[in-house]
């Protein structure tokens, strides 16, 4: 709950707000502040008052915990802080340091002046979670940045720095030395300047260009489809033009509201809590030894090599990159140039950078070369017994104390740890995500064998590297892909059924999904998973259904973009799937085969179709402990495999809709479909009226 502490500083009376690590406004912490202002009013001496954090000086906003669970009757919130602000009549000015984030803005929006120190960042990130700013935030910052800067702010969530923040006339004074001198010190100048002091709600909203509201209403709905909280975002920046500042902040209030209580935002308030919960490793803490990683290496230098050696250079890491055929090194090295003149080109990079991380990236041409690495990521093809050769080889040239990572996206990393007895602490999968050098997603697979050092430095490193690290299992195909499996699955049937890839995608994107999933395949090249199924055909049991549909297109050489066709047709250099009449006669002969009688199918039963086999094999990851936690699992959907983050992710999704009717759907398909086994953990659940949030919060 934390505090509030009163300090005098000549006439100016300092507040210091603590509540760690982020001083969120916990139930408790208003009271406190209301106290510590009632207290500077009635010292005489007290003529100014400054506000500020304790600890790294943030005020991340309300607090995210508390939401969802009723706030205390007698106690009061920021809402009461606020006004009492607004009242004194002695001026108030938030020393900001750090983040000023949401409710810790609304509240410095309310203090007549604001300073803060050079790294400061203010903003209204809301609506991340799924909902507009609920304390004033929305009609007092158009009135201090105009209404342009505070609609994108608002409406995106995205902070502004100190040096634009106040180049927008949210921040008065930006202090480059002491933050608590400098506040005294503008505070007295404020007492020596004398009345009036100004406050954000006497102001007039600016408004420059009256097409602003359209323009954003028009890219919101291509780019936030199926959320509210965007474009609630837009309606409350408009109604500070539209109403008097207390109606607006009433209304504000009633929308802030209506979107708290949505599904979405409890789901984005989960994946809030998921993001930071990922880091919690079991057996991993501040006390286990981080290796530096100063140097890596990476074999195999394909699709995925390549963009394995742009994440290392683009976080400053040398990185050497070898491949066996000279030929693909070379096309590799082509590819990761022409990727950075590409963004030199859009200007996300400048051109010395691009030089200077390509620069990074040193081409080898054998196994020798790697020695002297302090990492090693094996990316060669996906052959369990070029692998073994591979480690091998790495093993004797390797430095002692190097790791070596294999990429392998299903095959057993325990078998390759087997194979280097020696080094077998030091083994461990480091699964990316295609293209690398842009998927946030890392699975990184904990061997059985695997030292905590090992597993904490490649968390560290993950996170070096700009990506969200999630501890995965060993199993065929770790979390995500073992989970795609059924989801795929149901494509073929749902096509031989009646359904056109067409349908199944848009059914898929209308639920929140970034791509279909014939889309994807036709990205990712349907061959891959083609060769994998042709290799592994004798595994199959012949008596359980199976759709010929893929393996048609491949035999046809439609292998997706590359070859211009696939489920869908490519015009060349164009990446817009056109639905293509051949496809939908393949598809035709196919059923036909097979004796299906073809009929129209709703989004609704394509959804459930392709989605419930993802929560029902989730369900047996959890189980397993090939995932720690359920919200793992929806981490790895979200920024592995385009699943809606306002959706929560896959096993949250399930149980907004509720286990017992996920688990019913599973059962009634399984009365006439193969496949629809119900998982036991998710019968479990479902008959005790569980959810999988409460395995997480049991574990
Ligand atoms: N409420 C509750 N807990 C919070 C919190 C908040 N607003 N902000 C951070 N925390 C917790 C985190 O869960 C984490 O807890 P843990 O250690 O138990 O996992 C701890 O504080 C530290 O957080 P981070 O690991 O995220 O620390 P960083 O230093 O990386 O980031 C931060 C700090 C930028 C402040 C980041 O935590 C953040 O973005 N916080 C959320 C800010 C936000 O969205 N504020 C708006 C809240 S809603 C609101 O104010 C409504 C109002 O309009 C009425
Ligand atoms: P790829 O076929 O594009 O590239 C593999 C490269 O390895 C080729 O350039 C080949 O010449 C090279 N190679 C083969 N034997 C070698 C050896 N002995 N020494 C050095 N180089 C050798 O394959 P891709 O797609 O990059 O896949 C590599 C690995 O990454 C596989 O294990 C795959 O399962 C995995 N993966 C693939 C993803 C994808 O989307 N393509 C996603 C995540 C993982």
């Amino acid at each position: 709950m934390g505090g509030a502490s009163l300090e005098r500083e000549g006439a100016v009376g300092v507040i210091t707000i603590d509540n760690p690590p982020v001083n969120a406004m916990s139930p408790g912490l208003p009271g406190a502040i209301l106290a510590r202002l009632a207290e500077a009013q009635a010292d005489d001496a007290v003529e100014a008052v400054v506000l500020r954090g304790g600890g790294k000086g943030a005020f991340a906003g309300a607090d995210i915990r508390s939401f969802g669970t009723p706030w205390p009757e007698s106690e009061p919130t920021l809402r009461d802080v606020i006004p009492a602000i607004e009242r004194s009549a002695k001026p108030v000015t938030a020393a900001l340091a750090g983040y000023c984030l949401g409710g810790g803005l609304e509240m410095a929006l309310s203090c007549h002046y604001r300073i803060a120190s050079r790294k400061t960042q203010v903003g209204q990130p809301e609506v991340a979670l799924g909902f507009p700013p609920g304390a004033g935030g929305t009609q007092r910052l158009p009135r201090l940045a105009g209404v342009e800067t505070a609609l994108a702010m608002i409406v995106d969530g995205t902070p502004l720095g100190a040096a634009e923040a106040a180049e927008a006339g949210i921040l008065d004074r930006v202090i480059d030395g002491d933050l608590l001198e400098g506040a005294v010190a503008f505070a007295q100048e404020r007492i020596a300047a004398g009345a009036p002091h100004p406050l954000a709600r006497d102001r007039t909203p600016l408004l420059k260009d009256p097409e602003i509201f359209a323009a954003t209403r028009e890219r919101l709905e291509r780019r936030a489809r199926g959320q509210r909280a965007p474009i609630a975002c837009l309606e409350c920046v408009e109604v500070a033009l539209e109403l008097p500042f207390d109606e607006g902040v009433r209304r504000e209030r009633a929308i802030f509201e209506e979107c708290m209580a949505s599904a979405e935002s409890r789901a984005l308030r989960h994946v809030f809590f998921a993001e930071r919960a990922v880091r919690k490793v079991p057996g991993i803490g501040k006390e286990t030894p981080v290796r530096a990683i100063e140097s890596a290496a990476v074999v195999g230098a394909g699709t995925m090599g390549r963009g394995i050696a742009t994440c290392f250079a683009n976080a400053g890491i040398p990185v050497r990159l070898m491949d066996s055929d000279p030929l693909a090194l070379e096309r590799a090295l082509a590819a990761i140039r022409s990727d950075y003149e590409g963004r030199v080109a859009r200007g996300r990079l400048g051109a010395a950078d691009a030089e200077a991380r390509i620069g990074l990236i040193e081409p080898i041409e054998s196994l020798e070369r790697v020695a002297g690495t302090d990492l090693v990521i094996e990316a060669v093809f996906e052959e369990m017994a070029l692998k073994e050769e591979v480690f091998r080889t790495l093993d004797s040239v390797c430095d002692e104390g190097a790791i070596i990572a294999s990429n392998t996206s299903y095959l057993d990393v325990n078998r390759l740890a087997g194979i280097v007895p020696r080094r077998r602490g030091r083994v461990l999968g480091m699964h990316f995500f295609s293209p690398a050098q842009v998927m946030r997603l890392l699975e990184v697979v904990r061997t059985d064998s695997v030292s905590p050092e090992t597993l904490a430095t490649v968390l560290a490193l993950g996170r070096r590297l700009g990506k969200i690290a999630v501890v995965a299992g060993v199993c065929h195909g770790f979390i995500g892909n073992r989970m795609l499996e059924g989801y795929t699955r149901q494509v073929g049937f749902l096509l031989e059924e009646g359904a056109s890839p067409v349908e199944i995608d848009s059914a898929l994107t209308g639920f929140g999904m970034a791509m279909g999933p014939c889309a994807v395949g036709d990205l990712a090249g349907l061959d891959v998973s083609w060769r994998k199924r042709k290799a592994n055909a004798h595994l199959r049991d012949p008596s359980e259904r199976y759709s010929a549909v893929a393996d048609r297109l491949c035999e046809l050489g439609r292998f997706g973009q590359k070859t211009g066709a696939g489920y869908y047709r490519y015009e060349p250099g164009s990446r817009t799937p056109i639905p293509d009449p051949e496809v939908d006669a393949l598809i035709a002969d196919v059923a036909a085969e097979t004796g299906i009688n073809r009929r129209a199918i709703g989004a609704d039963e394509i959804v459930e179709r392709c989605l419930y086999p993802l929560v029902n094999e989730g369900a047996r990851i959890l189980d397993e402990g090939i995932a720690l936690r359920a919200s793992d699992i929806d981490i790895v959907w979200i920024n592995g495999y385009g699943f809606p983050r306002w959706r929560g992710g896959v096993m949250r999704w399930a149980d907004e809709t509720g286990l017992d009717a996920v688990h019913a759907a599973i059962a009634r398909l399984g009365e006439s479909q193969d496949h629809w086994e119900p998982a036991p953990l998710l019968s479990r659940l479902a008959s005790e009226g569980k959810s999988f949030a409460d395995v997480d919060r049991a574990a």
